[in-house]
């Protein structure tokens, strides 16, 4: 079990799939007089807090909004900052297969280093096996702009007569997306007080609960994500029915 104080008993129903929007890194390091790149080595202390009590509470898969395709507009020194610590993850990783757990970069990896993109598909090739739980990083990622890829991928099967247009479906979309064998989201939680969801696997999230807090990603400790749980668990799901 995590460390840190949990001061609440689990709820019974648990969501398979969480997404989580790690905000408020910046403003977190602000506030302590500190550089924004502090705010991300806090928060990639956190993301590792959560993970590891998610799989120890029994979440099946869990994602983290680690780099958008957006990000790249923010200063060179903070992008490579979030870039190293992303690099010191995936060595670290490593030394924590014994916990079986599937890791998978979601996101356009052709915008990254080559080594750094060798890493993370070797991850992913040494972890393929484990269903433990599945952890999903979004690197280079934007829900938009991963639905237009769906939308070439399915194009380009159709113009090579492989797929008829009157074929497609949901499921047809769902199937072309980097989270194609993943469940969609069901609770996406963002802390520190902004109410969106910022490209954030915009088409998983159609049915999603949403739990906003003013916590900022750092402080978002496990009894935090108690309260996101119990929060969840009250909710009545009806996916569009009565
Ligand atoms: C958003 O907060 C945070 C990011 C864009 C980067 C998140 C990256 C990490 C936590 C570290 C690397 C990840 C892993 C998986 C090791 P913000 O900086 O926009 O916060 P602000 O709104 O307060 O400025």
């Amino acid at each position: 079990m995590a460390k840190d104080k949990i001061d609440m008993e689990l709820p019974e129903v648990l969501p398979e799939h969480i997404g989580f929007i790690m905000d408020g890194n910046g403003r977190w390091a602000k506030k302590r007089l500190m550089p924004r790149t502090f705010g991300h080595v806090e928060g990639a202390k956190t993301f590792e807090k959560i993970v590891r009590y998610c799989r120890d509470i029994g979440i099946k898969c869990i994602s983290f909004y680690a780099f958008s395709t957006e990000n790249w507009k923010r200063s060179s020194e903070e992008v490579t900052a979030i870039m190293n610590l992303l690099s010191q993850y995936i060595v670290k990783a490593r030394e924590h297969f014994v916990e079986e757990t599937r890791i998978v970069f979601v996101g356009d990896k052709s915008a990254f280093p080559e080594d750094m993109r060798q890493q993370m598909i070797s991850v992913e090739n040494d972890t393929r096996h484990f269903d433990k739980m599945t952890l999903l990083i979004a690197v280079n990622y934007g829900g938009r702009d991963e639905i237009k890829n769906a939308a070439k991928l399915i194009s380009r099967k159709v113009k090579e007569g492989k797929l008829d247009i009157d074929d497609i479906t949901e499921e047809t979309v769902s199937e072309h997306l980097y989270t194609s064998e993943f469940p969609d989201v069901d609770l996406l939680i963002r802390p520190s007080g902004e109410l969106r969801i910022s490209n954030y696997m915009i088409w998983q999230c159609a049915y999603a609960e949403f739990y906003f807090s003013d916590v900022l990603w750092p402080d978002f400790l496990p009894g935090e994500l108690n309260k996101a749980l119990h929060s969840y668990a009250a909710r009545s799901r009806r996916f569009g029915g009565v």
